[in-house]
């Protein structure tokens, strides 16, 4: 069967990483098309990955046959309208994380995908990342005994485009960028179990000047079955990308850093060219990793994602498990501005963005 052809939407930082892991498991699919809005980059990306289709609207680009799923590299802001538009034109759809602003937009997006019959798959690499899968298929075999407790932390010093900063369109900080992945890692984890309460301290503790978001966050998740999930996020840690978890039961645990054991502890006095995500200085010590995207489990996701449009998978991340992590947000968001945990379900009405749940509980 032929290879599954993609199109993305986007140029720049998540768009580099989805070619790259196309082209690192290159036997389900490839990048035959890029749509991205300023002049000249679709072409320079197109140049940079060998990529044949460019187009300056991702619109045109949903009307070339050799697209069959696209995958959404643009701002949070415009993920409902690119995955409307393109299921109402035959494509399946990526969605990069987190899946959109509002509930509303959510639950728009699965419904478009279902009439029109194309996959919505959600793109949380880290239900792909090897030392994470590990971990869990210890725990599912039962090593750790009762696992009661399972912890996630995303930081780094910040994103890199100032759309992230903007809450209107990026939904929130920290929390809503980096706090998504965690929320999806222990619900995963935990065999995907009922959420029954969140509460969350958020604050702003070094960025007020650049955001009205959060650039501190800590989560707590209450699953069925009286499980914990806890995450904590930061936009205010120097020294690069810090990904880990923590697995605790009553038989065992295991700790795993996602970054480190998979990097060089290096000194250079005169540095060099990339340590990791984020790090601002190659000089000194620092750890450059390698097999960077593998370690997240890009790749892995890409050619997962693309089975299931062959139906040889059946997606285990989809537009419900990134409904599920917005409702958490939400909640998660609300908490922090009532001062108090919020029962699940949690799905008020009408909220523009996340963030304001916190600003005007
Ligand atoms: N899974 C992950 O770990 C991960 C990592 C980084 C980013 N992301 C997600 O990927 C998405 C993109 O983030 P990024 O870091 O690549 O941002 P970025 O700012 O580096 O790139 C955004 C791209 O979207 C393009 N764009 C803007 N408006 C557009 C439009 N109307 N139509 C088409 N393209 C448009 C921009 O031109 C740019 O090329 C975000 O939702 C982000 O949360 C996920």
């Amino acid at each position: 069967m032929t290879k599954v052809g993609v199109g993305i939407v986007g140029s720049r930082f998540q768009a580099d990483c989805i070619a790259t892991s196309v082209k690192a498991l290159p036997e389900e699919a490839e990048v035959v098309a890029v749509a991205s809005p300023t002049a000249g980059n679709a072409e320079a990306f197109a140049k940079r990955h060998g990529v044949a289709g460019c187009y300056t609207d991702y619109r045109e680009m949903l009307r070339d046959p050799r697209v069959e799923m696209i995958s959404i590299s643009a701002p949070n802001y415009l993920h409902a309208r690119i995955t409307i538009d393109a299921a109402r034109a035959g494509k399946h759809v990526i969605c990069e994380k987190p899946l959109c602003i509002t509930l509303e937009e959510a639950d728009e997006m699965i419904d478009a995908c279902r009439k029109a019959g194309v996959l919505l798959l959600y793109a949380e690499e880290l239900f792909f990342a090897p030392k994470y899968v590990k971990a869990k298929q210890m725990a599912d075999e039962g090593a750790f005994g009762r696992v009661h407790l399972v912890k996630q932390g995303e930081k780094h010093n910040g994103p890199h485009a100032d759309w992230f900063w903007d809450v209107n369109k990026s939904g929130g900080g920290a929390l809503m960028d980096l706090g998504c992945h965690g929320i999806a890692f222990c619900w995963w984890f935990l065999g995907k179990p009922r959420v029954k309460s969140v509460y969350a301290q958020l604050s702003t503790q070094v960025h007020a000047d650049r955001t009205e978001g959060d650039d501190e966050a800590i989560t707590i998740i209450e699953f069925e079955n009286d499980t914990v999930g806890v995450i904590e996020n930061s936009w205010n840690r120097p020294g690069g990308m810090d990904d880990s978890i923590e697995v605790f039961g009553d038989k065992g645990q295991t700790y795993a850093d996602m970054l480190m054991g998979n990097a060089l502890p290096t000194y250079s006095e005169v540095g060099f060219g990339y340590a990791v995500e984020k790090a601002s200085s190659t000089r000194g010590w620092t750890y450059p990793v390698f097999e960077e995207h593998w370690n997240y489990g890009f790749p892995q996701e890409m050619r997962h994602f693309a089975r299931c449009v062959r139906g040889k998978e059946t997606p285990i991340s989809d537009g419900e498990t990134g409904r599920v992590v917005q409702e958490v947000l939400y909640a998660a968001y609300a908490s922090a501005g009532l001062g108090r945990k919020i029962e699940m379900p949690f799905a008020p009405k009408g909220i523009a963005k996340p963030v304001d749940l916190w600003k005007r509980p």
